[in-house]
């Protein structure tokens, strides 16, 4: 096979067939060493999804290989767009749609598919996509997206659990949408629904996340016209066509503070490259009073573990405290030395990996849509032990095996699947900082 579609396919079969996979981990080791921090996977699912508002080439450096990314990269090849690879980089075009066709069993693999319902109404004005259905974490309603495409003139019907849009007259409308919540995705599905949209489309109460101004400037660089992204308004001036343009996508934040917490509940100190502490908004002085201590230079962050402390923190948008950290924070408030509280106020079911914490040991109590964490210092802490969990969502897996590492014995982190949607080549960066892991299908506990 040419070495061109050779690399072509390992983008689209990342996570493939080692769906059972377990990780195999002995606690009892502080984290030390260097990583690379990769893209970030809710940059670059958007930003997979712009590539259809183009009839020229979107060249894209630095895309995680992830098995979310390589979902979308399928979605928007079924959708008509050629797609290239170049060394690391991706190069995508979209010269014209073959279908408007997004199918269930692509979209049921995941649910930011329906970020393809955009830019498909934005430049076709006509779109048929699968609805997402919910996750593990929550229902995931759509409501607010469809309702700002209808406000920018769209008509849309639900159908044998299809979304079917058109646009009368083809070209979307400019609107005044204000979101009854700051939601990240309808925040992009508008947004690039109104790039090339008739008029001056204002979306207020939008999603402020770092990812909505990559997106924007990903846009921007393709001859759209999107200011205040960032902001609570986001004004987008409409234009005629996009144009070819390279983007190279920001070090995933969410990586970064997940990461850093796991060297913070080791007892270690290692350095994150491509870690920016702009981008964590008050997670930063959250982790900082948890007690993780964060230096930033000029190519990364320095992170060791100073005291880990109680604290109390409630999920918000950014800039608050990110719900995709909330399991996290737990494995390492479960360390600390007294009583803390996480509330959950983004997702309604964000919560499964309590059950798996407990069976290792960590003293967590659910009150609601709180989570109560008592902890005892490490010199009087017997309770934490090894065991077999089961990883549940994406960011559970995470915190799983962040307990892992600590836990007195042997934890076995099985469905790694859900990891490989958002933490890239995890196995080779615990190696690096010196775990002792091993991942396979590794049934023998
Ligand atoms: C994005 O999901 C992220 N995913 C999520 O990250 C993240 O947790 C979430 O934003 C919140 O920050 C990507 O960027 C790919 P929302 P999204 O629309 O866009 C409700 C991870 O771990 N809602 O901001 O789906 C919704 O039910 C993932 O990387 C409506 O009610 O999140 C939820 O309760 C998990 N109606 C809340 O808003 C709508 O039309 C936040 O959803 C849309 C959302």
């Amino acid at each position: 096979m040419p070495e061109a579609d050779i690399s072509l396919q390992s983008w689209l079969q990342i996570g493939q067939g080692i769906g059972m996979e377990s990780l195999k981990i002995v606690g009892g080791r502080a984290l030390r060493g260097q990583i690379e921090i990769g893209g970030s996977k809710n940059a670059t699912l958007p930003i997979l999804a712009v590539s259809l508002l183009c009839p020229e080439t979107l060249l894209l450096r630095n895309v995680p290989k992830l098995s979310d990314v390589s979902s979308m990269l399928h979605l928007v090849r079924h959708l008509g767009c050629t797609l290239q690879v170049e060394g690391k980089q991706l190069l995508l075009n979209t010269a014209t749609i073959t279908t408007e066709d997004a199918p269930y069993d692509i979209v049921r693999k995941m649910r930011t598919s329906i970020l393809v319902l955009g830019p498909l109404l934005g430049r076709f004005g006509k779109a048929r996509v699968s609805l997402p259905g919910g996750c593990a974490i929550g229902t995931r309603p759509i409501d607010l997206h469809l309702k700002g495409f209808r406000q920018m003139g769209a008509e849309i019907s639900l159908e044998q659990g299809y979304i079917s849009a058109v646009v009368p007259g083809r070209r979307l409308q400019g609107a005044e949408i204000e979101l009854e919540f700051a939601s990240v995705g309808a925040t992009q599905n508008l947004m690039m629904a109104a790039v090339l949209a008739d008029g001056v489309t204002c979306i207020t109460r939008s999603a402020r996340e770092p990812e909505i101004a990559q997106l924007a400037d990903c846009l921007n660089s393709m001859g759209a016209d999107v200011r205040g992204a960032g902001s609570t308004r986001i004004e987008i001036h409409g234009v005629q066509q996009l144009h070819e343009a390279t983007y190279a996508i920001e070090v995933d934040r969410i990586q970064s503070g997940s990461y850093a917490m796991m060297v913070a509940a080791s007892g270690g100190q290692a350095f994150l490259g491509g870690m920016n502490l702009e981008h964590l908004g008050q997670a930063r002085e959250v982790l900082t009073h948890a007690g993780v201590e964060m230096t930033q230079y000029p190519d990364g962050v320095e992170v060791r573990a100073a005291t880990l402390c109680p604290i109390d923190v409630v999920t918000a948008p950014y800039p608050g405290f990110p719900t995709d950290l909330q399991a996290q924070l737990m494995v390492l408030l479960s360390l600390a030395d007294g009583r803390s509280t996480i509330c959950e106020k983004i997702f309604e079911n964000r919560f499964m990996h309590v059950p798996e914490l407990q069976r290792m040991g960590a003293d967590i109590q659910l009150e609601g849509d709180c989570a109560i964490i008592n902890a005892t210092p490490a010199d009087e802490r017997t309770h934490l032990g090894g065991a077999a969990v089961m990883a549940t969502d994406l960011r559970a897996s995470f915190c799983l095996i962040m307990l892992g590492l600590v836990a007195e014995g042997v934890t076995l982190v099985q469905r790694l699947y859900h990891l490989d949607r958002g933490y890239e080549d995890i196995t080779t960066k615990l190696l690096a900082l010196g775990a002792d892991v091993k991942r396979g299908k590794v049934d023998a506990f």
